[in-house]
């Protein structure tokens, strides 16, 4: 909803291609979405480092930090997380505008909020990430104890076991984190990006 009026857009002098070529590439945004625990912070990292590392200018929007920050004021109900993803899609709207190469790193459990950010970017700026990964393997996983609290029912509205998860469709990625390792999986998100022209081949 829009509350504020008497505003006006006020657009920048520099062509965005004018942009893209001094920085060297195209932003995009790789929105990564699966269960907790499936792997997305981790996978985002590692490939934000070798991304780094062959010259390309990244930045990792993840889930739990953000909840310290931006986002400290909403919690897990369907509407916060929603407003969440809002939120976060507007911010990640705005680095790929920068040419940033922005991987988020949110469960995004709703198809309609992943759609929403989707929708407000052009076309080929939203690369939808699907971190594929069990109920059960997140579970074995369980690296910060939460689905043992959820199971005790201390956790509640707690995804894949009080809370629902809703599948991508048709997403541009899948990465299988159970059977494939995180380099192995980083490996094949740079090789999407560089196929498709989002970062130089090195
Ligand atoms: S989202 O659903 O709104 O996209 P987000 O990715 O920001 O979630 O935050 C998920 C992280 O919050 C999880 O990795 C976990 O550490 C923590 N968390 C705390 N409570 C819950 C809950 N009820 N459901 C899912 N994750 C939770």
């Amino acid at each position: 909803m829009q509350k504020s009026t008497n505003i006006t857009w006020h657009g920048a002098i520099v062509d965005p291609a004018e942009r893209q070529q001094v920085v060297g590439q195209k932003g995009a945004v790789v929105w990564l979405t699966g269960l907790s625990a499936s792997g997305k912070s981790t996978l985002a990292r590692r490939a934000e480092q070798l991304l780094l590392e062959r010259g390309a200018i990244v930045y990792v929007l993840d889930g739990d930090n953000i909840r310290f920050g931006l986002n400290k004021d909403l919690g897990f109900s369907p509407a916060d997380r929603t407003e969440n993803i809002r939120r976060i899609g507007e911010v990640a709207k705005l680095f790929a505008d920068a040419c940033v190469v922005t991987l988020t790193a949110f469960i995004s459990p709703y198809r309609a909020d992943r759609d929403a950010v989707r929708a407000l970017m052009p076309a080929d700026t939203f690369i939808e990430c699907y971190v594929s990964a069990s109920v059960e393997t997140c579970e074995a996983r369980d690296p910060k104890g939460l689905y043992k609290k959820a199971r005790a029912g201390q956790i509640p509205e707690f995804t894949g076991i009080s809370a629902p998860y809703e599948e991508p469709l048709t997403p541009e990625l899948v990465l299988e984190t159970g059977s494939q390792t995180v380099d192995e999986s980083a490996l094949a998100l740079i090789k999407f990006l560089e196929e498709k022209g989002y970062i130089k081949a090195v």
